[in-house]
């Protein structure tokens, strides 16, 4: 199937379809290495569209991984704030994409982005039991009872009772690994301020059975291949 170029490419990048009609006009879009004026070329899925050298992905839908550092908001836009989204380079922008759950912005770790809304819904709902696993640094080490406790759904000081969670110890006895398969606001830190101690510094490190890649670092982004996509 062919699309018009000025359509194909606003919807796989933050190019307004004026915009697209604006770079080609100026000879910066080159379908398949070859410099492409005309608004209304048709484009295939196969072709390789790039602008100013930059490949866009003909997928249509892109699912982003992140390295998410301190000081940053995972939300879409925060005027004011650097966003998850702010830090994608432009050839991984487009519009529409957003990060499927948040973190806090002083935890680190894996970020999913995507445009997909289906699919958000679905690693998100507990019904799906994709699970997330957190690194977490604690003030005080950590406590055999904290096992029982996990296993059994802690409570959290508004009487919120969470689903049965893992955790694991270290070889530092202030660093857990804990897997949640829920995500409800602050989760982690609220856990452990219900069993008496706190969160010193949290960070995400596998979403289902895709763990984050460690060659990213904090701040940047990659696609995810199909295969890790499944993984999730
Ligand atoms: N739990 C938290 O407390 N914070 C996060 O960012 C993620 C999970």
């Amino acid at each position: 199937m062919t699309e018009r170029i000025d359509k194909w490419l606003s919807s796989r990048s933050s190019y307004s379809r004026k915009d697209v009609k604006a770079l080609m006009k100026s000879g910066r879009v080159r379908i398949n290495g070859v410099i492409v004026t005309d608004a209304g070329f048709h484009t295939a899925d196969s072709d390789i569209v790039t602008v100013d050298g930059v490949i866009f992905s003909s997928e249509k839908h892109v699912y982003i991984m992140q390295n998410k550092p301190k000081g940053v908001v995972s939300v879409s836009s925060a005027p004011g704030d650097t966003t998850v989204i702010d830090l994608l380079p432009q050839d991984l922008r487009r519009s529409g994409l957003f990060p499927a759950g948040r973190l806090d912005r002083d935890t680190t770790g894996f970020v999913l982005i995507t445009d997909d809304g289906d699919f958000a819904h679905r690693i998100l709902s507990p019904r799906s039991h994709v699970t997330k696993t957190y690194i977490a640094t604690l003030r005080d080490p950590a406590e055999e009872s904290y096992v029982t406790a996990f296993r059994n759904g802690v409570v959290l000081g508004d009487g919120t009772h969470c689903l049965a969670a893992d955790i694991e110890f270290t070889d530092l006895p202030n660093k857990v690994v804990v897997r949640l398969h829920e995500g409800r606001y602050h989760q982690v830190k609220r856990m452990f301020a219900a069993l008496g101690n706190a969160v010193v510094e949290l960070h995400r490190a596998q979403i289902g059975g895709l763990p984050l890649d460690i060659s990213l670092s904090p701040g940047e982004s990659r696609l995810l291949t199909a295969d890790e996509v499944e993984q999730i």
